[in-house]
């Protein structure tokens, strides 16, 4: 690198050489917006996504499960924590990323827009949903940006143990009585779609796709990711015993890929503007919980207050 090069030049060597950009480096505006938005969003992901699986937790069937559960939930607010934070490293302020997730303005997966009305649903959820965001976040552990990357390395290692312990709520259905079983298959056939369309539109139909590989924060198209899971899925599903609800779904030795029914990409669009069956009750749980909030964040500021005016004191 020579010392006569450009911000913009110093950008592209380091994409480039596959290095990372840091908080302090020069980076083009829509690198940054682009970040922004991806990184603000999965935050909400995260945090929203705790409310249909806490849902459960007061109805856990054992203590075993409930503490399990309660594990998994509080994990899923330290990956929202971890990724404000490296949203907040581009500029955005914490606060006003709270507010436009309050006010409706932000966008979080459309999956925690589904209830969760049994309890095969925290099966359903793990093996499916966290799953998914496996297949999707394993690859950003090399996405570009430091702080994000670095933030998606410790989010893996947790979400592999969601994802065991929904496959292993759904062996114990399975291995149960028929209405056991019934429960698993019924939660297995409600979030199989849904989970398909976390990967995001075809790859035709995504505009910003292209841009986010050249930059190297995406490293597979959607559809590609789409298929890594489905293969994943396919023997864990022989092993538990429960059948994917897709008639066409098969392995196309000729294309090397699995064909599969086309995806309903109304219901995608319908939950994504907000006419899911739960998007106002998750809003409305997320703003109830933000303002009986307040004391604590008040409380907390005032505290930090008097530290510092206690050891300002003891220098004077
Ligand atoms: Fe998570
Ligand atoms: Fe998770």
């Amino acid at each position: 690198m020579t010392t006569s090069s450009t911000p913009e030049e110093r950008f592209e060597q380091i994409i480039a050489a596959d290095s990372r950009v840091e908080p302090r480096d020069w980076m083009p505006e829509a690198y940054r917006k682009t970040l922004i938005r991806q990184i603000s969003q999965h935050a909400h992901s995260e945090i929203i996504g705790m409310q249909p699986e806490g849902n459960w937790i007061t109805r856990a069937p054992s203590l075993k499960r409930k503490a399990i559960l309660m594990a998994k939930v509080q994990d899923e607010a330290g990956h929202g924590l971890y990724l404000y934070s490296a949203a907040q490293t581009l500029g955005m302020p914490r606060e006003q990323m709270t507010q436009d997730l309050i006010d409706g303005k932000a966008k979080y997966s459309s999956i925690f827009n589904y209830p969760t009305p049994t309890w095969a649903d925290m099966g359903a959820i793990g093996w499916l949903v966290d799953g998914a965001a496996i297949c999707n976040q394993v690859p950003l552990c090399r996405a570009s940006y430091g702080p994000y990357a670095r933030a998606m390395v410790r989010i893996c290692k947790e979400e592999s143990f969601h994802q065991r312990q929904g496959f292993e709520i759904l062996l114990s259905l399975m291995q149960g009585t028929d209405a056991q079983r019934r429960m698993a298959q019924d939660a297995v056939d409600r979030w199989y779609w849904p989970s398909l369309m976390m990967f995001g539109p075809p790859d035709e139909q995504s505009p910003n796709s292209a841009q986010s590989m050249a930059w190297k924060i995406k490293r597979f198209s959607n559809d590609e990711l789409r298929q890594r899971f489905v293969s994943m899925l396919v023997p864990q599903a022989e092993a538990l015993g429960v059948t994917l609800p897709d008639p066409n779904l098969r392995w196309n030795a000729e294309t090397g890929r699995y064909d599969m029914s086309e995806i309903d990409w109304t219901e995608f669009f319908d939950v994504l503007a907000g006419r899911g069956p739960m998007n106002a009750e998750r809003r409305r749980a997320r703003r109830e919980a933000h303002e009986s909030g307040a004391w604590v964040r008040e409380a907390a500021a005032e505290y930090a207050r008097k530290q510092a005016l206690r050891s300002e004191r003891a220098v004077a």
